[in-house]
């Protein structure tokens, strides 16, 4: 039975260690190594990312990739992606060819409204309360003037704040509903501020009123109105690259979404993969994937049942593919002057506003789904995810480079499964595959 350990944030980096390995792994030797293996030798870089967080051992790479071909509005692309998923980057580039001789895809942004909300108890009279709301609207905005100056010369800051009457959820609860315009900032901490600061006013000058009692002040991750849209389409006929009459293809495809928007079991999935795309490129960027996730999955839900977040029709002999997603991304701030990889991922992105990091975003995940009902609906996913996935097996069962090499050959004809590639290398390794 272990022990709590005290005061474990004060140790030095290898205290910590010392102390994982003795009480939580099996042999401190290896466990010491696999950390140090990971430490970067540039000291400056190891500093920095020992400072992101406390308690920080090691680091955990993911593979950074491009995903080249992107033609959004005209402007081509190559995008990055951060992600460890074997075919992702392959099924985005893939997508990316496609559309490419199609037109590319079209982006737009719809709005950039963030949200930020004071939660509160107040057991008064109703009118009282919103009549004092009234008087307090303007002192609230004065307040955070030191918070939002900047952001307001820049030609942001706080849009609205209402009070929202949310007794009939709850005895007692109001809102102070806050919209915000945070421009190329995620805005989180900006919000945050100004919230807390609303809410101390708020409840300083309430005293005439009787008890305020402010549960909380925070940003949401729900931002319905911070939206882009992505589409791409081309003649019926220009669908002609599978195995499989034009006419055809577009109907699955069309299919494949209404049984996404039909059933939550195929849309979590369906929506997954757009996730694939959307995660990567927000992870590359340094924005917060947490948050994109936990708005983007409440967006599908919006209308009452989860659902499909791509949308697909034909008419008059064109194919129409798009979606449209609530994305709050940030491209100065947080992690993106900070981090070395970020900051060169942006420059890839030839430095985007966040309007533009939006439209980016949101085509790697209408490609990412594109790719993946693409394949879905012709070969079947295992083809190419195994072939992808063959590299991993052939690493995980101790391949040589001269046998990952025969192998790689061999499975260009042969169905790539976990038996299959164990026979196969055991066949090179008895002679048989020369
Ligand atoms: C795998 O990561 C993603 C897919 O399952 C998405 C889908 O089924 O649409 C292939």
């Amino acid at each position: 039975m272990q022990k709590p350990v005290e005061g474990f944030s004060k140790f030095s980096k290898e205290e910590k260690i010392e102390w994982l390995a003795d009480h939580y792994t099996d042999n401190a030797d290896e466990t010491k190594k696999i950390l140090a293996r990971y430490w970067n030798t540039d000291m400056s870089v190891q500093k920095l990312h020992d400072e992101f967080i406390e308690n920080t051992l090691s680091n955990y790479y993911l593979p950074f990739a491009i995903a080249p071909n992107f033609l959004i509005n005209g402007q081509l692309y190559a995008i990055p992606m951060a992600i460890e998923e074997s075919s992702v980057v392959a099924a985005a580039s893939k997508a990316a060819k496609f559309w490419l001789s199609r037109g590319g895809f079209k982006a737009n942004v719809i709005d950039t409204e963030k949200v930020g909300q004071v939660h509160f108890f107040y057991h008064g009279e109703k009118n009282r309360l919103f009549a004092f709301f009234e008087e307090i609207e303007d002192t609230l905005m004065i307040a955070a003037k030191t918070i939002t100056r900047n952001m307001e010369k820049r030609g942001g800051g706080v849009k609205s704040i209402t009070l929202r009457d949310k007794t009939d959820a709850l005895d007692g609860y109001y809102q102070l509903h806050c919209t915000f315009e945070t421009l190329d900032a995620m805005g989180a901490n900006f919000i945050n501020s100004c919230l807390e600061q609303f809410a101390t006013t708020f409840k300083e000058a309430a005293h005439d009123l009787g008890e305020i009692e402010i549960t909380m002040s925070i940003l949401s991750n729900y931002v319905p109105k911070c939206t882009v849209r992505v589409e791409v389409s081309c003649p019926l006929s220009a669908l002609n690259e599978d195995d499989m009459p034009p006419e055809t293809f577009a109907k699955k495809m069309v299919q494949a979404i209404q049984i996404a928007k039909s059933d939550p079991y195929r849309a979590v999935t369906h929506n997954k993969g757009i996730m694939n795309g959307i995660d990567a490129v927000v992870l590359a960027t340094g924005n917060d994937f947490r948050a994109v996730e936990a708005g983007v999955h409440a967006y599908a839900a919006k209308d009452g049942t989860y659902s499909s977040l791509t949308h697909a029709e034909i008419e008059n002999e064109l194919f129409t593919f798009w979606m449209e997603v609530p994305l709050a991304l940030g491209t100065v701030g947080g992690l993106t002057s900070l981090h070395p990889m970020v900051k060169l991922a942006l420059e890839i992105l030839q430095n985007p506003s966040a309007r533009e990091l939006m439209q980016i975003v949101a085509v790697a995940g209408l490609a990412q789904n594109f790719a993946a009902l693409r394949s879905l609906i012709t070969t079947g996913i295992q083809k190419g995810h195994m072939k992808m996935h063959l590299l991993n097996m052939l690493n995980q069962m101790g391949a040589t480079e001269k046998e990952k090499e025969k192998l790689i050959d061999y499975f260009k004809t042969n169905i790539v499964s976990n038996a299959s590639v164990k026979e196969a290398l055991e066949n090179v390794r008895n002679g048989h595959h020369d």
